[in-house]
């Protein structure tokens, strides 16, 4: 069992690295070296990129959510006040967050709209896993 804990929990801390990072990299590397490039060349790189990065997404969400739930399974029982707000929190953020993922990596044209200020919702998503990491770390005082 020992075993099974240690890797959902690497496995949760890997999908947040994985997914968080890849986030960073996309609004402060990603976007702005796009400037200047002519349309039809962004164009390329933009759909080049978005097959490789759904299914990165994708992939760091299902890890995060099994692991995720797992973790619930496992240390709520040990859990002291406020540890039920901070983890509703922390979970409404989350799927906050997913939801903004999946939108910006949608294949389905009625998107296209939504992508366009991908700038805007890249920094929302950001701004909502730095206080999600934040609840987490406070999660893990929340024990008996
Ligand atoms: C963007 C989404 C998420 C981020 C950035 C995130 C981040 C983290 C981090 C950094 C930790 C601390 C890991 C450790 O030191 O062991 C953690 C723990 C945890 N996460 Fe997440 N998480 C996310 C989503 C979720 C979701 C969706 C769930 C539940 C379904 C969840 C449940 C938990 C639980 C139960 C813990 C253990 C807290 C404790 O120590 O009591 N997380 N998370």
């Amino acid at each position: 069992m020992l075993i099974l804990n240690l890797m959902m929990r690497w496995l949760h801390i890997f999908s947040v690295i994985a997914a968080v990072g890849a986030t960073v990299f996309m609004r402060w590397v990603l976007l702005p070296s796009l400037a200047g490039l002519p349309d039809e060349a962004k164009d390329l790189l933009l759909k080049n990129l978005s097959k490789r990065v759904r299914i990165l997404i994708h992939s760091a969400i299902g890890g995060i959510l099994l692991s995720g739930l797992y973790n619930t399974h496992l240390l709520w029982k040990s859990s002291v006040f406020p540890y039920g707000l901070v983890y509703a929190l922390k979970v409404g953020m989350a799927l906050g967050i997913f939801w903004v993922a999946i939108f910006l990596t949608s294949s389905n044209p009625k998107r296209a709209a939504f992508q366009a200020n991908r700038k805007k919702w890249l920094a929302v998503s950001l701004t909502l896993a730095i206080i999600v990491v934040a609840l987490s770390a406070y999660l893990r005082t929340l024990h008996y």
